[in-house]
């Protein structure tokens, strides 16, 4: 596809709509709005859009699609997987203006938001009126919620609770050529049509803009209870996890987290006050969560008792905030951490959560194969395990190409598994050469189809998820 520069004639008209101080193209901007949190990849914009209201946001996408002008909608930058990367320059929309909590209906259990609202923001509000937006990925301090529900983003909790889709009711969308929509309705059930809504969610900014999002709620559960079980073997780990289900409890979260991956946060956050013997290797994190106390010391004693099969080690069980802290504070921080410890590419792989343990041992034959370091640690309730390739001393040609075959296999390995590639970080920039390997052609072609539909000059964050 080719596109047209961003003359200065268009950034006039851009001015024209938003006003002078929302558009930006000084170096120091479009380096900024030029990555996000993939790897250290940069692609440089041609402009920077801060629309104020939807009706700007309309505005701009006609005249980008009247001439031909690619456009990449952003949200806070916090994506795994180059989606809010300017691939092929042309214009960063960026949400940040549109940042309301519009309507928080107690009656029907619903909250209806603007997409540049933080995630944390949005669970905090509902909170204060005892509700609850169970879906907490690690970045929810400073994630937009209109970026989570294009990615369909997950999080820890997303084993009881499920995942955005889950709680997405009805959105309002710009199409890439100005039209609004709004894809479903905001009730619970709906069997009115294509459902345009969860097509929407998880489409990564590709096929329309989310401009309002309407969501569901559920009551505020009001006791949790957490504990840190320690295992020799991270294999035993993992097997350990679909068992606790088979016992009929179904935890809140259930984390996994190798050594390696711990020894690292702990560092980063210059917090060692974790009591971790030498001989552990890796550690689940269980949550239960309810509104009766004594029933989830009853499922801890459950859950201990499952796990002692799996020869775990003692279990701290935190029932105090500080302690609960602590600990998510090092669960969430193990991305940054290892991120700042070397370079590294990452993998989002999730299969059926009883084949967890095969796919663990897998990924670290695969690696020691190829000769790369992987760390391990993810969302082991839903079968979700994200893998960090580290570069650490590799030089770069060898690193890139060893880093890209690994990925390969690893993938292959969970297709073989009844997995995929994406859990909950999406397909975005860096994992769309993978996507042959988990879908045929006559799939693959569908998906180009329906982007077409939406998009047909594919000017709206092109060159993401398939060519
Ligand atoms: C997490 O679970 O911490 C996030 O998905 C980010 C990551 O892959 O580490
Ligand atoms: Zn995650």
């Amino acid at each position: 596809m080719s596109y047209q520069p961003v003359s200065p004639l268009i950034v006039q008209s851009l001015i024209d709509i938003v006003g002078s101080s929302q558009v930006h193209s000084s170096l120091s901007k479009c380096t900024a709005y030029g990555q996000d949190k993939t790897e250290d990849l940069l692609f440089l914009p041609e402009v920077i859009v801060l629309p104020k209201t939807v009706v700007q946001i309309q505005q701009i996408m006609r005249l980008c699609s009247q001439n031909q002008i690619p456009v990449t909608p952003r949200g806070a930058g916090t994506g795994l997987a180059g989606g809010a990367l300017p691939v092929c320059g042309g214009i960063v929309l960026s949400m940040e203006c549109l940042n309301q909590i519009l309507e928080i209906d107690e009656a029907n259990l619903q909250v209806t938001t603007e997409p540049a609202v933080i995630t944390e923001v949005l669970q905090e509000k509902v909170q204060e009126k005892g509700l609850y937006y169970p879906p907490d990925p690690a970045s929810r301090g400073s994630s937009f919620i209109g970026g989570n529900v294009a990615t369909n983003s997950g999080g820890p909790r997303a084993v009881k609770y499920g995942v955005v889709k889950d709680y997405v009711l009805n959105l309002e969308v710009v199409l890439p050529n100005g039209d609004l929509i709004w894809t479903g309705a905001n009730t619970l059930k709906n069997s009115t049509g294509y459902n345009l809504t969860q097509l929407m969610v998880g489409s990564e900014g590709t096929l329309g803009i989310i401009t309002k999002i309407v969501l569901k709620l559920i009551p505020l559960p009001s006791h949790s209870l957490l504990m840190l079980v320690p295992f020799r073997s991270p294999t035993k780990a993992c097997a350990a996890v679909s068992a606790i289900f088979q016992a009929g409890i179904t935890p809140s979260c259930l984390e996994f987290m190798e050594r390696a991956a711990i020894d690292i946060a702990a560092n980063y956050l210059q917090n060692n006050t974790l009591p971790i013997k030498e001989e552990v290797q890796a550690h689940l994190i269980v949550e239960v969560d309810g509104n009766h106390l004594d029933s989830l010391y009853l499922d801890c004693e459950k859950i201990n008792s499952v796990l002692e099969q799996f020869d775990c080690g003692t279990i701290l069980l935190a029932d105090d905030q500080t302690t609960k802290n602590t600990l998510w504070q090092l669960r969430r921080n193990l991305n940054p951490a290892i991120k700042q410890y070397s370079a590294v590419k990452k993998a989002d792989t999730v299969v059926p959560r009883a084949a967890l343990a095969e796919l663990l041992k897998g990924i670290h034959q695969i690696s020691t194969q190829h000769g790369i370091r992987a760390i391990n640690y993810g969302h082991a309730g839903d079968g979700n395990l994200h893998v960090s390739l580290l570069q650490e001393q590799l030089p770069n040609p060898i690193w890139e190409q060893q880093a890209s075959s690994t990925l390969q296999a690893i993938f292959k390995l969970v297709k073989s598994l009844n997995g995929t590639i994406s859990g909950e970080h999406g397909i975005g920039w860096i994992q769309k050469k993978y996507m042959p390997l988990v879908f045929n052609p006559v799939e693959l072609q569908l998906m180009r189809a329906i982007k077409k539909t939406f998009d047909p000059t594919s000017i709206l964050n092109p060159s993401k998820i398939i060519d």
